[in-house]
């Protein structure tokens, strides 16, 4: 197990059903179908790893323009077997089911009440918090907390980001630490724009059928590394005091100013070396028969 406590919330962005399908020489369907075992994967590995909150992109804004046939085969096929296949297994896991993103008008009545139902009897699980963006875009779900501020009469000026926050769809859902790409492509794609302002991002080469639990263990460590990088350059440790624990020490503005003063002078010092090797190399070599002095 790689240690989780200090990721709070991991997103997934979920990519690569289509090429799957395609080097095998399938219709997107497939790739579509063939990616439900790797949506039990990532959810039995936060719950191993002890992450209380994964959210995953599982259909976009954007997705609407795709072709009916994989619309409806994501929206209404996909949709009805997840539910059916995985929720109870989710529920009994103690996983909490939320969806993310504005669905009205775009599901079948059964589909709407189903997912009802499942938000419904998990509302109590404390194992996992498993939110499931569907119809979601980053972009949408900004305009609709402005729209929620200006619709609750918010004077501009108490607009902070906090309140703004509070506006969101899902109020609750936190900043998001670890965001995970499979599918091999390095892009954001419209998801969880507000709550990824500080995220890591990691990017994986594993089209999503094949993502596995050891994916989500690579990419927390990868998470690790670079806050552990990161805490080595905000906080240096103390010497070990009494009980022996190491006090992180955060350096302060003189010692912030102080570090501008050394590099600036090792700049300096570097300047002087660099003009000294440049005039060493364009000066001309000596004649062979000058004496070396
Ligand atoms: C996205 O994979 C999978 C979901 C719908 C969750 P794509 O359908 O975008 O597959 P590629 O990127 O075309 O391979
Ligand atoms: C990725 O979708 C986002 C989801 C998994 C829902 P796309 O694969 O359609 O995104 P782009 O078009 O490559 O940015
Ligand atoms: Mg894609």
């Amino acid at each position: 197990m790689v240690s989780a406590n200090s990721v709070r919330h991991v997103a997934c962005i979920m990519d690569g059903n289509g090429r799957w399908a395609m080097t095998r020489g399938l219709e997107r369907i497939h790739g579509h179908l063939a990616s439900m075992p790797a949506l039990e994967a990532v959810v039995d590995a936060a719950l191993a790893e002890g992450v209380p909150w994964l959210t995953l992109f599982a259909f976009s804004t954007e997705k609407w323009s795709r072709p009916a046939g994989e619309v409806g085969f994501l929206m209404s096929t996909l949709a009805n077997r997840i539910i059916d296949t995985s929720l109870s297994r989710f529920h009994a896991k103690g996983v909490r089911v939320r969806m993310l993103g504005a669905m009205e008008g775009c599901l079948s009545d059964d589909m709407a009440a189903k997912i009802q139902h499942a938000e419904e009897i998990t509302r109590d699980n404390d194992g996992l918090n498993l939110t499931m963006a569907v119809g979601y875009g980053g972009r949408d779900a900004i305009v609709h907390a402005a729209r929620a501020l200006a619709a609750a009469g918010i004077p501009p000026d108490d607009i902070t980001a906090e309140v703004f926050a509070r506006h969101l769809q899902d109020p609750d859902l936190p900043d998001v630490d670890l965001l995970i790409r499979s599918g091999g492509e390095q892009r954001l794609s419209n998801f969880l724009l507000w709550h990824c302002a500080h995220a890591e991002l990691v990017f994986l080469d594993v089209l999503w059928p094949d993502f596995r639990a050891e994916h989500f263990q690579h990419a927390l460590r990868i998470y690790h590394q670079r806050q552990h990088r990161f805490d080595n350059i905000a906080v240096t440790p103390t010497a070990p005091t009494g009980g022996g624990a190491i006090v992180p020490r955060v350096i302060t503005l003189p010692g912030i100013m102080a570090l501008h003063l050394t590099n600036g002078l090792l700049g300096t010092v570097r300047g002087t070396m660099r003009a000294a090797a440049t005039h060493l190399t364009t000066t001309p070599p000596p004649p062979p028969d000058t004496p070396p002095h």
